[in-house]
């Protein structure tokens, strides 16, 4: 028994929520998810969004608590990834005569899923009126696909956001004010961390874009709707644009007898005691997902591997598929590469050689040691890393 929630006059939430999904395409999530689905009530009855395949039946049995699913009129797609295109069949197969609003990118890709169809594409300045309300349609492109749009309801003063904005976690309440803020703020920058993070130019123009707007609704596709913080999550939003390095390190290794993990130690007792905010991470027992949020704004990272089969060990392996995708693309970062080996240092290139491709600056030598660690080899790498501190800060 699903049951839709009234958020505005004559605009109700629909969605879909995940509360057993943790995890999708390297992002763990361990709050659930939520593809929210809106419904407008007005001449032409209207549903924003719709949400992954398997939950069609969710969202068509949240709308039917409030009208017959045969009566909407229009289906606007903002994104067509499935997580919210993925029942717009299945939303066609109950409202037949609807017609699908998307983005001039968006056409192909829906075209690919559902054939020839009654479709309204829509690029920046294009209007449909359903009524009272006239929908204006703003394409985001790369936040994160080509096809990305909001939909702005200036009688609403209501921003459908879609991805934009968004937050990994399901909730029983639908709004902002209604949940602890600094969950949902900590949600939505692993979000932007592990999604918008290669597209940060492309994010700044969407959010200056938006920034105009008469609004004081941003609903998003995902999580909470923002009512009460619209300042907090753009501000957020600014700040993440912005990717301005702060003086935080992240240090991240595997360990196969513990020489790795004891470099890994002296590495993060050194920034330690130069004052540096400092994370250490075992990726036998760590999430890269929450590692990249760290990593997104922190100044200096370490990653250390011993050398085994001539490259990384395997966990040390995911996490460097990960940060080659999702590394932050400006300048003034520091990379540190370290790790114990046999007979080759061949781990310590490798990520030496990852980091040079990130942009990332090596004014140190990757610190490798063989076969054992000692305890001048600890002191060597102390004062390294010291020394790169307090040279970074001249
Ligand atoms: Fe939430 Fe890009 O889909």
């Amino acid at each position: 028994m699903f049951k839709a929630t009234k958020i505005r006059e004559d605009i109700y939430w629909v969605g879909a929520l995940e509360w057993e999904e943790r995890y999708i395409h390297g992002i763990s999530m361990p709050y659930g998810s939520t593809n929210n689905a809106y419904l407008i009530l007005d001449e032409q009855v209207t549903l924003i969004d719709t949400c992954i395949g398997s939950h069609a039946h969710e969202v068509i049995e949240r709308i039917a608590d409030v009208i017959d699913p045969a009566k909407i009129d229009i289906i606007v797609s903002n994104h067509s990834e499935k997580d919210h295109a993925g029942s717009i069949g299945a939303i066609l197969e109950a409202a037949p005569h609807a017609k699908v609003v998307t983005s001039i990118k968006g056409e192909p890709i829906l075209r690919t899923y559902y054939g020839e169809r009654d479709y309204l594409p829509m690029k920046t300045g294009d209007t449909l009126s359903i009524g009272k309300r006239t929908l204006h349609f703003i394409q985001t492109p790369m936040v994160h696909w080509p096809d990305n749009m909001v939909t702005w309801s200036p009688f609403d003063k209501t921003l459908f956001s879609n991805d934009a904005f968004g937050q990994f976690i399901a909730t029983s309440k639908r709004f902002d004010d209604e949940v602890d803020l600094s969950v949902v703020l900590a949600c939505a920058k692993k979000y932007f961390a592990n999604i918008l993070a290669p597209y940060t130019k492309q994010t700044a123009k969407a959010v200056e874009a938006v920034e105009g707007l008469d609004l004081d609704t941003i609903a998003p596709a995902h999580g909470v709707i923002w009512r009460e913080h619209i300042s907090d999550i753009m501000s957020l939003y600014k700040e993440l644009c912005a990717c301005r390095p702060e003086d935080a390190a992240v240090v991240v290794y595997s360990s196969m007898y513990g020489s790795t993990e004891r470099m890994a130690t002296t590495i993060t007792e050194a920034f330690m005691a130069q004052g540096v905010a400092v994370r250490q991470y075992d990726m036998d027992i760590s999430d890269i997902s929450d590692i990249i949020t760290d990593v997104f704004l922190a100044k200096y990272v370490a990653l250390g591997s011993p050398t085994h089969n001539m490259t990384v060990l395997p966990p040390m392996g995911e996490f460097l598929t990960y940060f080659k995708g999702l590394a932050p693309k400006t300048k003034d970062r520091i990379g540190i590469s370290f790790g114990a080996y046999g007979w080759m240092d061949a781990a310590q290139k490798e990520i030496a050689a990852v980091f040079e491709k990130a942009g990332y600056a090596l004014p140190m030598a990757s610190f490798a040691e063989d076969w054992n660690d000692t305890a001048a080899g600890e002191r060597e790498l102390f004062d390294a890393v010291t020394s790169l501190v307090e040279e970074a800060r001249r």
